[in-house]
């Protein structure tokens, strides 16, 4: 009888690990997915990339005049990557509406102002907390035109419902 015990025992054990197996395969399947799609981000750090002003992904808030946050938006650089620029405060997203090109790669950092805000940009994987005094960074190809809401997602204030914005990803 124990021995009948023990085989139930392991006939169990195989039903969890058979269960493990299928969860971890979806989960690895869902990355390489998402890497397809091209919405894999990459967060903090300034993404690698080198911005005046910002060090290790971390700049002086009350000095963002200093950085390039104080022109807000999309910029091509010479060697023509692109990058834009985008700041959070009290209760909007400067600029309210970033125009990106589809089918390039497009790195977006995103700073605060004043308190912690939510950066998420809808119908991707883009979503993070903007912290004043970091830089949050992404990199993504929008494979197609359209356009993106993005809404913050930390509580910040009586204003945090309006916080609203848009990405759109011209042709
Ligand atoms: Cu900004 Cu909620």
């Amino acid at each position: 009888m124990p021995r009948l015990e023990h085989h139930t025992l392991k006939r169990y054990e195989s039903i969890w690990f058979g269960i493990a197996v299928v969860i971890s395969l979806f989960l690895f399947v869902s990355v390489i997915v998402s890497f397809i799609s091209g919405t894999y981000s990459a967060i903090g750090g300034g993404g690698g990339h080198h911005i005046t002003g910002v060090t290790n992904g971390r700049l002086d808030p009350r000095n963002i005049a200093a950085t390039p946050f104080a022109k807000p938006g999309l910029r091509e650089n010479a060697d023509g990557t692109l990058e834009a620029f985008v700041v959070a405060k009290a209760f909007a997203f400067d600029p309210p509406v970033l125009r990106v090109p589809a089918g390039r790669p497009v790195t977006i950092h995103v700073t605060s102002l004043d308190v912690m805000h939510g950066y998420e940009v809808e119908g991707t994987n883009i979503n993070a907390s903007v912290i004043p005094g970091q830089v949050a960074s992404f990199t993504t190809t929008f494979g197609r035109p359209g356009s993106h809401g993005t809404i913050c997602n930390e509580y910040c204030g009586t204003g945090h419902h309006n916080m609203l914005g848009r990405v759109v990803v011209e042709a």
